[in-house]
């Protein structure tokens, strides 16, 4: 299709002009590995009619995860939400769990189902990801841990976070449901805290149609979680627990391993891309592409803008609208946040309802853009010429 020039703000679809691309594009479109070697394991699968229950594709994939999140235990499941249902009841946790509110709503959620009140704690605005001084303020003696989140891949204060838990007892676990194939100072990002889980939702970095992990380094939490996710079963075939079914199929087990061999392809393409909207949106007043810190190495899985409404002229909400004329589909993780949705939002406990202001401030200045395999670099050219266009036109919105 021949590119279309857009001359001036008459142009732009919010004005009348004809939306940029024909087809929405999306952030989070799954990045798809190639479907004969899905199809020939999932063959596989069927011919020795091992479908389930820790057949060799979920045992390989299981290892396969362990090697790049740096740990020597990895339990497979059947997404990141149970895996972490899974892991908050390996570790004892209760009474009272600090998490951001500034994550996906299963983080928040999980703590719930348990019985436990998350105790939103606020972020530090310049990594999205927990205030350590923050949560050592919200210590109580019915604190039983710290539930970080690696937003966007951007690893947590670790170890600040570390000495916290390690003063109080308390146990450390992150939802790295962003973060498979991130790291900081030489270590896979698994390896930070008693344990960690990643995603491998469809719309993820690696996927599995449906999937995540439980990662540890600690023998007795790895044989724990394994029981815990198979009804309470351990290796013995004994009950040991309140377990429940949180197995990951043979199927997800042929995409993950796929998807997993097409991992180096995807970073490459997301570097690319992340690269050319940081050069290509540098000097727009008003908007920046979050890059990863020193020490760190990312995904590059989510392309994160922040639009500082004094500086551009309009804010998020209004660029986002404008772009979704043009068919550009992009995401706010996390807007709203967990404080600001049911149940948390009228909770009566003072902890859960605890003013969030940076949280507040990051969330409604932060949008993510189409990346990955499914957007090409030249729409990515494209993308960019039209958030220009945008700041320039945004008197006239
Ligand atoms: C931070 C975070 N935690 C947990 C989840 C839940 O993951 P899943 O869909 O695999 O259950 C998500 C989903 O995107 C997420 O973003």
């Amino acid at each position: 299709m021949a590119e279309r020039v857009k001359h001036g703000p008459a142009d732009l679809a919010v004005f009348g002009g004809t939306p940029e691309f024909d087809s929405p594009l999306h952030v989070g479109r799954p990045n798809v590995p190639d479907p004969e070697r899905v199809l020939k394991r999932i063959a596989g699968a069927l011919e020795s009619r091992r479908l389930t229950n820790f057949g060799p594709l979920v045992r390989e994939f299981e290892q396969a995860v362990a090697e790049v999140a740096g740990t020597r235990h990895c339990v497979a499941t059947s997404n990141a939400t149970a895996a972490l249902q899974v892991l908050v009841a390996a570790l004892g946790l209760r009474g009272e769990v600090i998490v951001p509110s500034f994550t996906y709503v299963a983080t928040a959620h999980v703590l719930t189902w348990a019985g436990i009140t998350p105790v939103f704690c606020d972020i530090d605005p310049d990594t999205g990801n927990l205030d350590p001084a923050e949560a050592r303020r919200l210590v109580t003696p019915a604190t039983s841990g710290i539930l970080g989140v690696h937003v966007w891949g951007r690893q947590c204060a670790v170890e600040s976070l570390r000495e916290l838990a390690g003063e109080h007892g308390l146990a450390l676990l992150y939802d790295a449901a962003h973060a498979f194939g991130c790291g900081y100072r030489g270590r896979g990002i698994g390896t930070f805290g008693d344990g960690a889980v990643f995603s491998f939702h469809a719309t993820k970095f690696v996927n599995a149609f449906e999937g995540g992990a439980i990662v540890t380094d600690d023998d007795a939490l790895a044989d724990r979680v394994r029981a815990l996710h198979f009804f309470g079963f351990d290796s013995d075939n004994h009950v040991i627990g309140a377990g429940i079914n949180a197995k990951m199929s043979e199927a997800s087990g042929a995409m993950g391993l796929t998807s997993l061999e097409a991992m180096s392809t995807v970073r490459r393409i997301n570097a690319e891309h992340a690269e050319r909207y940081v050069a290509e949106l540098a000097d727009v007043p008003g908007i920046l592409v979050g890059t990863p810190g020193p020490n760190e190495w990312n995904s590059h899985h989510f392309v994160v803008l922040e639009v500082d409404a004094d500086e551009a002229g309009l804010d998020r909400n209004r660029l986002a609208a404008a772009l979704l004329a043009e068919n550009v589909l992009t995401r706010r993780h996390f807007d709203p946040p967990c404080h600001r949705v049911e149940p948390y939002r009228s909770a009566p406990d003072r902890h859960v309802r605890r003013p969030l202001t940076r949280t507040d401030l990051v969330a409604g200045r932060i949008m993510q853009l189409p990346t990955g395999t499914g957007v090409t670099g030249d729409e990515v050219g494209r993308i960019c010429r039209l958030i220009r266009m945008l700041v320039e036109a945004a008197p006239l919105l």
